[in-house]
Formats: C-alpha cells, structure tokens, sequence
C-alpha cells in the first residue's frame, strides 16, 4: 500500500484527489483546517476502497507543516506522494487590495506549499525508493490576469519552486507535476475575498460555465502523475491562453492593457466566462 499527505482534502479539488488515491488504494493523510469538511472525504474515501486519517494543520504556520510530516512518517514509514493542495484567492487592484488579504493569499498559497516541500523533502530523499510530489498552483500561475495580484503572485511562485525541485529530486527519482489549471467549480468562492460586485461576479460566471469539474482536474492530475509530467494545464481555453502568452507575452500584455485602457477589459472578460471560455 502507498501512502499519500493531501492538503486542504476537506473539499473541492483536494477530496476529488483523495477519492482518486482511494482508487489506486492509498492509505492518505487528510490535512485541512476544515477537520469536518476533512472527516467526510475520509469517509468518501473509505468508501471507494482507500484508507487513512484525518490530521488538524493550518499550513501557514510552519511548526504544524513540520509536526505533520513528523507524524505522516512515524505513522506510514514512508510517505510516497505529497499533495500541496490547499489555497484561496483574493481579488482586487494592487494598492486596493488590504495588505492583510496579501498576506493572506500568500501565506496559504505560496508559503503553505514552500514549507510542505520543506519539510517533506529532506525525508522522502531519506527514505529511498523515488517518491512524489504535486503542487497544485493555478492557470494564474503561467498568465498574470489583472485584478488578480496576490494569486498572480503566489501561484507563480508555486510554478517556479516545482520547475526548481523536479531538476533538484530528479536524482532521487522523486517526480514532480504542477497542476495549473483555469476555474472549476468547488467551494473556492466561499473563502475568496474581493473588493468589487464585478470580481465576484465575474469568479463566479467562470464557475457557473466552468467546462471542467474538479474531478475532472483531478483525474488529469493522475495521468500526470502516471507519465511523471511537469505542467498539468487541463482544458483547451488553459492551454491557448498559456500558448497565447508564450509566443507574444509583449503583445499579449499590451492587447489585455488596451482593453482596460479602452473601458472594455471587464465587459470582454465577462463575455469569455459566461461563454466558458476563460
Ligand atoms: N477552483 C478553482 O477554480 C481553482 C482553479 C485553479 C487552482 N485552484 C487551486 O486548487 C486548490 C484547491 O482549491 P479548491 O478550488 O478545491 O477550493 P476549496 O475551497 O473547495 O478547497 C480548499 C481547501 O483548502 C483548505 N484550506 C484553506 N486554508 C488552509 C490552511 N491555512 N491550511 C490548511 N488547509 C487550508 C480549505 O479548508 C479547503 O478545504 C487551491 O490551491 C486553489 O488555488 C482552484
């Protein structure tokens, strides 16, 4: 049996991965702040033939990202797979944003993964016998959207830190996979702060016409895992906004700032979500 720590397993993409693991009969640690939300995916687990626990850790504080790697490997013997999954969004115009949902957005989102793969690494390279990480970041990751700064931001430095550690633990035959894909629908909203009607709104229609669903990207994120591949970018729309950018990013920025410049940046915007194609 192989065992996996999934972050933020009490709902949306990190219960979908669970349920996956449970497939393949994986015994996994549930980590969440949400022990309830934690609790019902280990049922759903059991349920679809897989095992484990629920663990109480807020990945922001990096005592508890430590005590929870010390107790996976004093409770499995070895860890196989990590899953930084857990992670929020904030909206809103930089300087407009609260400095407090910065930290808030960053602390979750880029520090929670930098401290799993912290204290994850060394012991998985201990242990022997390759091993596996995801991270799972965000289409935002690879294509900076305005109004977006803080998940702009600590979703690139997701990419960045798996580009960094899938050459690093190549040696050790640790894979590596980077899960960027655009909206899907979960209960991401629920904790998203913003500053307007029209980021709300606009999070929102992209959900509601959302073509993906969280399993779906889950599903993806086995595949990936299977063939050891770096970038999951799941979707069509994902991949030409991520293509987009990397033949022309001058060009790219400049048409996005034009939009914005000429008063119909948000009205394109909403267009493309209601139409699911952001
Ligand atoms: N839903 C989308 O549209 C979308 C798109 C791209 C990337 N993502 C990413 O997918 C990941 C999962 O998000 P989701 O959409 O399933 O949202 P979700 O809100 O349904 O699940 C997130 C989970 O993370 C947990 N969490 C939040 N803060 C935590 C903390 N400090 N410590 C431990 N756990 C914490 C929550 O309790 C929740 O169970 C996130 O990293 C998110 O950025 C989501």
């Amino acid at each position: 049996m192989k065992n996996a720590v999934v972050t933020g397993a009490g709902s949306g993409l990190g219960r979908e991965l669970c349920l996956k693991l449970a497939e393949r009969k994986y015994r996994i640690l549930l980590a969440d702040v949400n022990t309830a939300g934690a609790q019902e995916t280990l049922a759903l687990v059991k349920n679809a033939g897989g095992d484990g626990e629920v663990y109480e850790c807020d990945v922001t504080k990096k005592e508890a990202v430590e005590h929870m790697a010390l107790h996976a490997f004093d409770k499995f013997q070895r860890v196989d797979l990590l899953i930084n999954n857990a992670g929020v969004t904030s909206a809103g115009f930089t300087g407009e944003i609260p400095i407090n949902d910065w930290e808030w957005c960053i602390n979750i989102d880029m520090w929670g993964m930098i401290y799993g793969c912290h204290y994850f690494i060394p012991r998985m390279k201990a242990q022997g016998g390759g091993g596996y990480i995801v991270n799972v970041a965000s289409e935002a990751g690879l294509v900076c959207l305005p109004e977006m700064g803080p998940y702009n931001v600590a979703k690139a430095a997701v990419v960045a830190l798996s580009e960094t550690i899938k050459t690093e633990l190549a040696p050790h035959k640790i894979g590596v996979s980077v899960v960027c894909p655009s909206f899907f629908k979960t209960n991401l909203l629920k904790s998203m702060r913003y500053q307007t009607d029209y980021q709300r709104d606009l999070a929102q229609a992209t959900f509601d016409h959302g073509r993906l669903s969280a399993a779906d990207i889950a599903g993806c994120v086995m595949k990936a895992m299977d063939k050891n591949k770096l970038y999951v970018v799941p979707g069509l729309n994902a991949k030409l906004f991520w293509l987009d950018k990397r033949l022309s990013p001058e060009l790219f920025y400049r048409f996005i700032a034009f939009t914005l410049k000429n008063k119909f940046g948000e009205k394109l915007m909403m267009f493309l979500a209601r139409h699911g194609l952001t």
